[in-house]
């Protein structure tokens, strides 16, 4: 897979910025040309990945950058934070898994919705959540 190349990078702290972080990811989706309702299914993703900085981490960034795989384009979502990090890391990819009471559908949601997903975390140190959609 060749390299990233970065669009946007959005602070994430508040509400507003995750508004903004969905808004500038649906925009680089319809640049890249992926249907409306895929779209609609990434700017969803970066939402989720957005809220759970706010939630958790108080404060990160989104980064979404466009990426040539062998045969296509993709778009790809990087979210970072410096947060506490997750200490059940293996346990949080099962849907209803929730330190906070919500859903804990957030990041199953989010692999499912993209082809690609990988998450690190370092408790003390933050969490990097990275994922690809291929537009094929
Ligand atoms: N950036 C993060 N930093 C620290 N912990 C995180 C972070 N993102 C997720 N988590 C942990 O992973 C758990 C699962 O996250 P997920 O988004 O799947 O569900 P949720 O946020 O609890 O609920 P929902 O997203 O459905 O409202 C969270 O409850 C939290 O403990
Ligand atoms: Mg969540």
């Amino acid at each position: 897979m060749s390299k990233i190349k970065v669009e946007a990078c959005v602070s994430v702290a508040s509400d507003t910025d995750i508004v903004n972080a969905r808004r500038q990811g649906r925009a680089l989706a319809d640049h890249i040309g992926f249907s409306s309702s895929e779209a609609t299914l990434i700017a969803t993703a970066i939402s989720e990945l957005a809220r759970n900085i706010v939630h958790y981490a108080r404060d990160g960034e989104i980064l979404v950058g466009m990426v040539n795989g062998d045969s296509c384009p993709g778009i790809s979502i990087t979210a970072r934070d410096s947060g506490p990090g997750i200490p059940e890391l293996k346990r949080v990819m099962l849907e209803g898994f929730s330190t906070s009471g919500g859903m804990g559908l957030g990041l199953p949601g989010v692999r499912r919705i993209m082809d690609e997903f990988n998450i690190e975390s370092q408790v003390g140190k933050g969490t990097t959540v990275t994922a690809i959609k291929w537009k094929r």
